[in-house]
């Protein structure tokens, strides 16, 4: 029985290595990263979707981490895994089976925090983001773990291989820049950032409008939007008597 007490000032890794429930298997380097997108979670009532229970461990730990007021879900493919988490809602199918992630989402959700700790294959985490993302609250936050196995044949991986989820998420640079080429999408309004860390990648979602600039002279501070297009790299932004230096920042 797992009786340990947390406060939600004790860090992340702190949790991992006083827990005493179930089972739980994370790479150490994640933990510190997770600690810092998910902390402004903790103590709301913050609904999070972990694809990938196994032993439930991991259940117990998000519970403790974010507070008593969080949902945490868990899904997988395995039937025994609900068993291993009774106290939690696990939801059984395949992370390769969009209509049924739209229907966890529809039931258990809309989430603010998704977790992929699933089966780590090309297409099950491709296809889970891709389903799950658009879905995902405005402010929350999607990590994909494990996505090491990019490089690992045996998952479908291979460094630089066409079709893995590093080379999916490296494409989603370009789309998060898309105002700066002249092809935002509706990835691009809706996601602040992309973080790489050492086999984990986190996005956060959250709307936004094309970049401006701002402009800060003589103590009056005015925005001007930024012309994509031809020779706008030579654009002056600021203005027509600047003494600034002006060009893009
Ligand atoms: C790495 S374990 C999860 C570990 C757990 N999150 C933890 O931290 O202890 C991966 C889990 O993904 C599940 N899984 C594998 N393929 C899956 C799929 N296609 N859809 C959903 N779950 C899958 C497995 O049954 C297994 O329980």
């Amino acid at each position: 029985m797992d009786e340990q007490q947390v406060g939600l000032d004790e860090s992340l890794r702190a949790i991992w290595q006083n827990h005493t429930g179930n089972t739980c298997l994370k790479l150490d380097v994640f933990v510190d990263a997770q600690d810092a997108h998910l902390r402004r979670f903790r103590g709301t009532a913050a609904r999070m979707l972990e694809i990938g229970v196994l032993a439930g461990g991991s259940l117990q730990i998000w519970q403790k981490f974010l507070g008593d007021d969080a949902t945490i879900v868990g899904l997988d493919i395995a039937p025994a895994t609900a068993r291993n988490a009774p106290d939690y809602k696990v939801h059984i199918g395949d992370q390769t089976d969009s209509v049924f992630l739209a229907e966890v989402a529809a039931e258990s959700g809309p989430f603010d925090i998704v977790i992929d700790d699933g089966g780590h294959e090309m297409d099950q985490q491709i296809t889970s983001f891709a389903t799950l993302y658009p879905l995902l609250r405005d402010g929350g936050c999607y990590i994909v773990e494990d996505a090491f196995t990019s490089y690992w044949d045996e998952f479908g991986g291979g460094l630089g291989r066409a079709g893995t989820f590093m080379e999916f998420a490296k494409q989603r640079i370009d789309e998060l820049d898309g105002d700066f080429h002249g092809a935002p999408t509706a990835f691009t309004r809706s996601t602040t950032s992309v973080h790489f860390y050492k086999g984990m990648v986190v996005f956060e979602k959250k709307p936004n409008e094309p970049p401006q600039y701002m402009i800060s002279m003589d103590g009056e501070l005015t925005h001007r939007p930024m012309n994509v297009g031809p020779g706008f790299a030579d654009e002056d932004p600021s203005p027509t008597d600047d003494t600034t230096g002006g060009g893009p920042a």
